[in-house]
């Protein structure tokens, strides 16, 4: 028996993107199976909606608007728009798409904090905060760095998000300094409010025993339950939603950002909202795991006490690792769905299966570009496409239509035991078992034709061929219907190449067990291409390329920071710095990053300098520098060099130049 449909009203989710940069395939990883899952429960005649949005508030907006120099909500609507139309363009299609900054999410907000404050659920107290002198502010979350009280990790101040993963309160942090300014934080007092989560601990440990979803979140949360501190809502913030009463408080991010959930969806249905959050239904909600103490605690013990419906399912999943290395953005190891995936002319379709198949939904996905070219190209190229492609190819040329005539009993047979697999599987939010069982018929459509041999057949059976190619066209329609949901835009072309009436979207997966119609066909076009490895390589020397800047300016970053010891004046004075004027320039044979100098330092000086890649020679005679002339003489690339031109990290090297001209050989002090 299926979980679908339901008498019950059906709301999934996808966890609220923060709308301060762009998309990449960490976001997918849990969009696109929200996505497949929704779409496979439309094709099971499940009416759902599909809720999500931009996460506008909070100091990850904050901060980086802060960087950037625009407002948060310059920022918020920059990537809000960006999130939609990379959605669209992979073929994520939300019933709503809203933004936590609407005028309905405050008033939402507004209404169930004081419905929790109401009901004794929220109360003050005095607590210690840090503070950064320097800058005469408080440090909400990402403003303080510093270190995990529970695993050692360097942490920001809400969350161990390199360590043990723990959600920190305000004050827990340790060694804390400030993000702005870099100097250490003192603590300083300041009255602000708690939601006492420790009132729940009875309720929680009961609901999760009934709460459905992956076991990755369940179990989790279920140890969480048994040990629940009471949770800080407010934050020294002026960006985000007021906390009743308090014009200088906000609520925290993670109070009225799932809420966002609900106030979207009465965005969505003003009138309708209330059957999905006031009554019976079944809320699914799909996150990534770092997220499952925020959806599986916090959130339901939230709804409980403000009088609304908590969840029915919590799906989440595992994170993604890219070449095997943890993702970073960072550090490079990042792949952007817009730069490195759309516009290099990829279909959403070949990622979205990538994502779907490549492990089970709840373990770490690895994307590498060669393992992405291998599953194009040997399984929806290989089994999928060859199979649509060999049998349209083949009636249309020899019959000009799908044949008159029965399908026979097996192909049925075969085609139902797919249809409960997938479905028993997408039940259990198993997306790789879902598509592997749909790859599975197409590779057995594979075999029945390759052993019917009905290129053989037409020349001395036409019957017998016709027969043949009605039992595999049978297998294309239901192969068509099974894999929509994971490739819609493709789908949709190889139900018009079937000639099939109506919208393959709106089509229901039993449809898969009615006789295809006899009718024309029409030539079918190829819906599947091999990816060449040139692609790849091209695809792999952009992401290595990422890898190795970041790598550099981290390194910069770092000695940047590393604090060089003291010296004494009469240390410095051991140093001949001059200014010199560059007589000649030329590049180095061999090295595309040395360039060998003629310096006029009072003195003819020959010199090698690493500038070669951001400075062409031509651009350089003439130029004053400035050089340390008692560097001890080195030999480079066989070229022997006395005194080293002095430059700034930067774009490339950035090289000194006095205030004025002086003359050559004026010193430094
Ligand atoms: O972790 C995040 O990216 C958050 N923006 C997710 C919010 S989900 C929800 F609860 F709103
Ligand atoms: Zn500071």
């Amino acid at each position: 028996m299926s979980n679908f449909p339901s008498e019950e009203p059906v709301l999934v989710t996808c966890g609220l993107p923060y709308a301060n940069g762009k998309c990449h395939i960490g976001h997918l990883r849990t969009y696109v199976p929200a996505d497949i899952f929704v779409r496979a429960l439309r094709k099971q005649g499940q009416q759902a909606a599909f809720i999500c949005g931009s996460d506008a508030h909070g100091t990850p907006i904050v901060v980086n608007a802060e960087e950037l120099g625009i407002t948060p909500s310059e920022l918020v609507s920059k990537y809000h728009k960006h999130f939609e139309s990379i959605f669209r363009a992979m073929e994520v299609e939300f019933s709503f798409f809203g933004n936590t900054d609407s005028p309905t999410n405050h008033a939402r907000t507004n209404s169930i904090v004081e419905a929790l404050i109401e009901r004794g659920y929220v109360y003050p107290q005095v607590i210690r905060l840090a503070y950064c002198p320097n800058d005469n502010r408080f440090l909400p979350d990402r403003y303080v760095e510093g270190i995990c009280p529970y695993c050692g990790a360097v942490a920001r101040g809400d969350e161990c998000d390199q360590g043990c993963g723990k959600h920190l309160e305000p004050g827990e942090i340790k060694n804390a300094k400030c993000r702005i300014c870099g100097n250490p934080a003192e603590y300083r007092e300041q009255e602000h409010f708690f939601f006492r989560l420790s009132a729940f601990s009875g309720f929680l440990s009961e609901y999760l025993e009934t709460l459905g979803g992956t076991a990755n979140a369940i179990n989790y949360a279920k140890e969480w339950a048994r040990e629940l501190k009471d949770w800080c809502i407010t934050r020294n913030l002026e960006w985000g939603v007021r906390f009743p009463g308090h014009e200088d408080l906000v609520v925290y991010v993670w109070v009225d950002a799932p809420i966002g959930y609900i106030s979207f969806t009465e965005e969505w249905a003003a009138d309708g909202w209330e059957k999905y959050w006031r009554q019976k239904s079944r809320i699914i909600h799909f996150i990534g795991e770092d997220i499952t103490y925020h959806h599986c605690i916090f959130w339901p013990a939230m709804l409980k006490g403000a009088g609304y419906t908590q969840p029915w399912a919590v799906v989440a999943s595992g994170m993604l690792k890219i070449d095997d290395k943890k993702f970073s953005k960072s550090r490079g190891y990042v792949v952007w769905v817009d730069e490195d995936y759309l516009d290099h002319g990829f279909h959403p379709d070949l990622l979205r299966y990538y994502i779907a198949n490549y492990t089970s939904h709840t373990k770490e996905l690895n994307f590498s570009w060669k393992v992405f070219q291998d599953k194009v190209n040997n399984e929806l190229v290989g089994a999928l496409g060859n199979f649509l492609h060999r049998t349209l190819h083949f009636a249309h040329k020899n019959f000009g239509a799908v044949p008159e005539g029965e399908v026979d009993k097996e192909i049925y047979e075969k085609i139902q035991s797919t249809v409960q697999k997938v479905i028993s599987a997408f039940d259990e939010y198993e997306f790789k078992k879902a598509t592997d069982e749909m790859m599975e018929l197409a590779a057995y459509g594979n075999s029945y034709f390759q052993s019917k041999e009905p290129w053989q057949l037409i020349k001395k059976d036409r019957g017998a061929c016709a027969h043949v190619l009605k039992n595999c066209l049978q297998i294309g329609k239901a192969l068509v219907l099974l894999f929509e949901p994971v490739l819609p835009g493709i789908m949709e072309k190889a139900w018009r190449q079937l000639a099939l009436a109506g919208d393959v979207h709106v089509a229901r997966l039993e449809e898969a067990l009615v006789e295809i119609p006899s009718h024309e066909l029409l030539a079918p076009e190829i819906l599947f291409s091999k990816i060449e490895d040139k692609k790849i390589k091209e695809m792999e020397f952009i992401l290595d390329r990422r890898i190795k800047i970041a790598m550099a300016k981290e390194k910069n970053k770092l000695e940047a920071g590393k604090e060089k010891a003291e010296i004494t004046f009469e240390e410095f004075q051991k140093l001949d710095i001059r200014v010199g004027r560059v007589l000649s320039a030329e590049n180095i044979k061999g090295s595309d990053k040395l360039l060998r100098l003629e310096v006029d330092i009072g003195e003819k000086r020959q010199i090698v300098a690493g500038i070669a890649k951001s400075h062409a020679p031509s651009e350089l005679v003439g130029r004053q520098v400035v050089v340390l002339a008692n560097m001890k003489p080195a030999k480079l690339f066989g070229v022997e060099s006395k005194g080293m031109i002095l430059a700034a990290d930067g774009e490339g090297a950035v090289l000194l130049l006095p205030e004025k001209e002086v003359k050559e050989g004026a010193r430094v002090r």
